[in-house]
This record gives structure tokens, sequence and C-alpha cells, in this order.
């Protein structure tokens, strides 16, 4: 009969172990038992980049990388892109549930009323160089915010924890569209509460003289689906530094703000603005053979290709380029869309892709959208931000409530010298003290 174990023998002492298997999983601590002397550490698995090591149980979001699989809480994110508003996404990450219609108007409410930026925090912004990176004022300005609300220190407090929940989602255009106008020297834009949650972002970004911003439905609607396509991705690099700070219990804060950090990174978010500039730097389809070359003989990496997980299409792309399409019927068809397309094909159909397993992730379409809808590039990690502030709250609230939480803490395996003393060191030869 079968059963859920593993056992290993430890050829070192012919001695064998059998150890429970947990939904198919080896708990690595077990390996501690394998030792050759009672006062041996024991086995550790070593597993840099935790290539296949899990760090958590989550219910939130599954990814099935070989089938190119997403699904939030069971959605097909296919199915919450075309259906529904990124605050009922929300919701649903942050509860386990699509909300009521009640739930929703009451959710909508209650993050509408909380967009504004204490007058501090806004002055706070105005310290920046005016050549900042919105991204880097992003991360300073959301750890600032601790400063103002002391309240977010008392994280097992479910009604605090909300209200600080709220207060990160609500604010984070906010603060990603005043980064934004102080780098333009532009004046700020106060929230507006008659506009749906895509549409008072683009009001305090771009809104001038005229009296009342009317956002475009089609542009509009085309943000809410991205915001939705990156609102969760599980233990990825920026959502495992949330689990991680937020498991020393410092307050969400800190831990959004050090998200950031991690997502402001070239092979994490920061890929969509390198998308840009690889094909600025590409220019014409006729220019893409050329580049490949440069990819396969490792000279440059094609960003926007290529995902830890997916090895398959990444679904979100797909999405993507639908949503693509419907903006550049408002705006015109980005120029550079004929080299992305022409990349793709080509690679889809190169050997050193296919088997590498290689395929568009969902950075490499986006940010064509994001500048056709009028972003510039360094706006475009923000742009991630903003939605994944969803993802990185309903993933630290999981992982406070767990009860196997604990201080994230990984070991080492100690490559440097043994024991020494200082008074053993050599003496330097004398010519080498005279040079
Ligand atoms: N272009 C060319 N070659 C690539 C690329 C790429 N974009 N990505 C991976 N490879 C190659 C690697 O050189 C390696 O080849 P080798 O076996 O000959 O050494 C092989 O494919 C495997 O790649 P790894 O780096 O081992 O894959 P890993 O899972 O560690 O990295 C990552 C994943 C970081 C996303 C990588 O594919 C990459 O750098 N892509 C470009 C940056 C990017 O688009 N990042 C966005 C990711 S999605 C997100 O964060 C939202």
């Amino acid at each position: 009969m079968s059963k859920e174990t593993l056992t290993i023998i430890d050829n070192r002492t012919g001695r064998e172990y059998e150890f429970p298997l947990i939904d198919g999983n080896l708990r690595t601590a077990d390996l501690r038992q394998i030792k050759i002397a009672p006062d041996d550490f024991g086995v550790m698995g070593y597993d840099p980049a935790f290539m296949n090591t899990a760090s958590c149980r989550s219910q939130i979001t599954l990814i099935d990388g070989d089938r190119g699989i997403l699904r939030y809480r069971g959605y097909p994110i296919e199915e919450l892109a075309e259906k529904c508003s990124f605050l009922e996404v929300a919701w649903l990450l942050l509860n386990g549930e699509l909300p009521s219609d009640t739930q929703l108007s009451e959710w909508v409410d209650e993050i509408t009323h909380h967009t504004m930026l204490h007058e501090t925090t806004r002055k706070f912004l105005e310290g920046f160089r005016y050549d900042a990176h919105p991204m880097s004022m992003l991360m300073s300005t959301v750890a600032a915010l601790s400063t103002v609300y002391k309240d977010a220190r008392n994280i097992f407090d479910p009604q605090g924890r909300h209200r600080n929940i709220v207060r990160l989602i609500a604010k984070m255009p906010t603060m990603a569209a005043y980064a934004y106008r102080h780098s333009r020297g532009f004046p700020y834009v106060y929230p507006d509460n008659d506009l749906t949650y895509a549409e008072n972002f683009m009001n305090m970004l771009w809104r001038m003289v005229e009296p009342k911003y009317v956002a475009n439905p089609t542009l509009a609607r085309a943000i809410d689906v991205l915001f939705i396509l990156h609102a969760d991705h599980e233990q990825n690099c920026s959502t495992n530094v949330m689990r991680s700070v937020g498991s020393s219990h410092a307050d969400p804060f800190a831990a959004v703000a050090g998200a950031i950090g991690a997502l402001s990174g070239p092979l994490h978010g920061g890929a969509n603005e390198q998308v840009l500039k690889m094909l600025d730097e590409i220019g014409p389809k006729a220019n893409v053979p050329a580049y490949i070359r440069k990819v396969k003989n490792g000279e440059c990496k094609l960003m926007g290709f290529g995902h830890r997980v997916y090895k398959n299409y990444d679904p979100r792309a797909r999405i993507i380029k639908q949503t693509a399409d419907e903006v550049f019927e408002v705006t015109g068809r980005n120029p550079k869309l004929e080299t992305a397309l022409e990349l793709e094909r080509i690679a889809l159909e190169d050997d050193y892709f296919v088997t590498r397993k290689l395929y568009p992730n969902v950075d490499f379409y986006s940010g064509l959208i994001y500048q056709a809808v009028g972003f510039q590039p360094e706006m475009f990690t923000v742009l991630f931000a903003i939605p994944r502030t969803v993802g990185w709250l309903a993933q630290w609230q999981e992982m406070l409530l767990d009860p196997e939480t604990k201080i994230a803490r990984p070991r080492q395996v100690y490559t440097g010298y043994p024991l020494r003393d200082v008074g053993s060191m050599e003496e330097p030869e004398a010519e080498t003290v005279m040079a």
C-alpha cells in the first residue's frame, strides 16, 4: 500500500529515515534529524533563490506555470479581467470572496474617502529633487506614511489593520500622481470623489485648468484591467519581501515600502520600463534579427521575456494584447508595436527561446499601452506598484493570521575561513610594505 512518506538513506551512516509528506511536500526542517553524530547540526536544504522551496501555505493565488494558468481565489484571471472592476478584485483578494452589491458599494465608498494625503506628506514630496525617479519617490513616501499613522503598528487589531489597508490602497494613486506632477513641475491635483478609482488617478495625473476632469472610458477601463492583471502573483520577489519584512511585525507601511524597492528592479517590475528602452534601441522592425543575435550571444537579455514560474505563455500577456487593440483604436497605434510583434514572432520560432521556454511576460506589452495612454516610461513600474499593493496586503494579512508564521530567517552555508586568530596573521613582506 502506498504511504504519504519519503524514505531517505544516509549513505554516510547507512541509516534510513522516513519523513511525512504534507500535501506531497517534505518539511525541510525534518532533514535536521539526519546526522552523523549527536552534536551534528543535521542536513539542511540548500536552495539559493528559492527555486524549489515553498515559504508558506497560501489560499490567495494559484499559478500553474506549465499550463499558463493564473487564478485569484479560484477565479480565472481572464474572467475577472472581463467581468470585474479592480476594486471588486481587491476585495476578493483580501477577503476570499467576491463582494455583494452592498459590500462593494461600501468598499468603494471607503476607498474613495481615504484618497487624500495628509498635507505634511504632500510637503514631504515637495522635498525631492525635480529629477527623482517616481518609484524612488513612491517608496520613500509610503515609508513616510508610518510617521502619520502611528496606529499602523497595532497590526493584530483587526479594525486598525483594515483601516491601514484601506489607506494604502486609497492613497497609492494619489502618491503616484503627485510624484509624477512633482517631476513635471505641475501643481498637485486633489482627488475627486465623483470619479472611479482609475478615473480619479487619471484626474490627479492629467487635469490642467478644466474645472472637471472627464476620462476617456476606454482608457479608464484599460487602466482598470491592467490593475486587475497586476494585483497579485503569489510568492514573487516583492511579495516575498512584503512577507519577510512583515514577519518581524513591522507596520504595513514599512513592509510595502520594502516591497516597492524589490519591485523597482529591472528583473522584476522594472522590466516594463526596460522593454520600452529596448524597443527604442532596436528601432525599426528590420533591426530585430540583429538584436536577437545579440541576445543569443549573451550580450543582452530580451526584456519582457522569460519568467521564473511561467514556462508557457503568460496568460496576462494574452489579455494585455487584446487591451492594447482597444487602446490603440482610441490613441492610434504605438509605432513600437511593429517591432514588438516582430520580436515575439522571431523569438517564438527560435530554438534558443523555445528550448529555454522563454515567452513574453506581462511586461512585454504593458509598456506599449501605458505609453499610448500618455505615461512616461519612468511611471511604468509605479503603475505596477499601485495594484500590486493589494496583493502585498492580502499576502501580509494571510501571513499574520497564519499560526505557522515565524520571523523569516533563512540559514546559510558558511564558506569563509575556519577559526583563526588575529595574532597569527602573517607579517607582510618588507618589499610589499615599501610599495
Ligand atoms: N532573454 C534572453 N535569455 C534569457 C532571458 C531573456 N529575457 N530570460 C532567461 N534567459 C535565459 C538565461 O540566460 C538562461 O539561459 P542558460 O540556461 O543558457 O544560462 C535561461 O534562459 C534560464 O534563465 P534564468 O535566468 O535561469 O531564469 P530565472 O527563472 O532565474 O529568471 C527572469 C527569470 C529573471 C524573469 C528572466 O527570465 C529575465 O531576466 N527576464 C528578463 C527580465 C523580465 O522581463 N523580467 C520580468 C519578469 S515578470 C515580472 O516580474 C513581472
